[in-house]
């Protein structure tokens, strides 16, 4: 029996944090947005990142053998996916999220034991009451953050626009929006509706932004304020992404109970999050972002299915159901 074990994936997930580190310092080089530009051979590539020479080629192939890189006739070229999504000059760029994992995670998650004994926050702003106000208080933290929600957003925004049913709603607001790929992405899928994104005031610039490269300046515009101290926006959807998961319980509860005064009989809430499966056995990417939660907030933390349900009953809304974005992320729907 004993023999039929192997220490195989215990080794391989207890070292995880090689590959995942070989991908983020790769990110933060620029390769793939090099390479973005044309094959090159070890030595050329080596020059443009200002490599040293002693492990360069190390560093290559790695990427080769993690499915990040080809090489053939020894010239290094990015895979197909890897060009599309980690190449920062294209729209379709998802490595926001990679270097701010980079940037501040890595080395946050370093002390989650100590995390897990005290029930405390370990990132740089642990210890603030007001963990957005203090992550914000640096214009480069601020921009490296909103951009990186965009690209854990990008893939569920499509999903959003796809499969929730925007014909039969007028107007919607993405509170909490951060960038705004939410609001983008269904404003340019469903050109009748109007809204918008309510968020802290620091980052209306970055919004605006955003909406007027997507050309939607026209019909998208930004709501201004903090969802705890001021009423949300009276539109007919409400969407919060990534949001719940921020806050403790109570300040779940009073965001949801704001949601329900704003929005009409009829009106809609979505909320999307990488839900954790009601048996919390295997949606194991949501599990994990509750622990980032408990490294990033003093009190936050994800939740599965049936709990916001559940949640969003007591606050009112009278239907209520779950559905299936991709990969991690699911969004539940409550209907006043
Ligand atoms: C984790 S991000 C989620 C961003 C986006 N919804 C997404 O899924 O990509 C949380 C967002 O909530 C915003 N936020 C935090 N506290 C807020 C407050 N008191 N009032 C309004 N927005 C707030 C932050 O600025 C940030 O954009």
């Amino acid at each position: 029996m004993t023999s039929e074990l192997s220490p195989e994936k215990i080794l391989g997930l207890g070292l995880g944090f090689w590959n995942s580190k070989a991908l983020l310092s790769a990110v933060e080089l620029g390769l793939f947005t090099v390479l973005a530009g044309g094959p090159a051979d070890a030595q050329t590539l080596r020059a443009r990142l200002g490599l040293h020479e002693r492990s360069a080629l190390d560093f290559f192939d790695a990427l080769v053998a993690l499915g990040m890189l080809e090489r053939d006739n020894g010239l290094y070229r990015n895979t197909a996916e890897a060009d599309l999504f980690l190449d920062r000059a294209k729209p379709s760029y998802v490595g926001q999220i990679l270097e701010m994992s980079n940037l501040r995670l890595f080395a946050s998650w370093n002390r989650l034991t100590e995390a897990l004994r005290t029930g405390k926050a370990q990132s740089e702003s642990a210890g603030d009451k007001d963990f957005f106000g203090a992550l914000y208080a640096d214009p480069d933290r601020l921009r490296s953050f909103l951009t990186a929600m965009s690209g854990i957003s990008a893939g569920p925004a499509q999903a959003i626009a796809a499969k929730f049913p925007w014909k039969d709603y007028k107007s919607f607001a993405d509170v909490g929006v951060a960038q705004g790929m939410v609001p983008a992405t269904v404003a340019r899928a469903h050109p009748h509706l109007t809204g918008g994104g309510f968020d802290l005031p620091q980052v209306k610039s970055i919004f605006e932004d955003f909406i007027a490269q997507n050309g939607l300046s026209d019909r998208l515009r930004f709501y201004p304020g903090d969802f705890f101290a001021d009423d949300l926006p009276k539109v007919d959807v409400i969407v919060m992404g990534h949001i719940l998961h921020d806050w403790n319980l109570e300040q779940k509860r009073i965001l949801l109970a704001k949601a329900y005064d704003a929005l009409p009989k009829g009106g809609a809430l979505i909320v999307y999050e990488a839900l954790i499966d009601d048996e919390r056995k295997t949606n194991a990417f949501g599990l994990l972002m509750s622990l980032n939660m408990l490294i990033e907030t003093p009190g936050g933390f994800d939740y599965t299915g049936a709990d916001c349900q559940g949640w969003m009953r007591e606050a009112g809304f009278s239907q209520t159901r779950v559905e299936h974005l991709l990969g991690p992320d699911s969004m539940v729907i409550a209907v006043k």
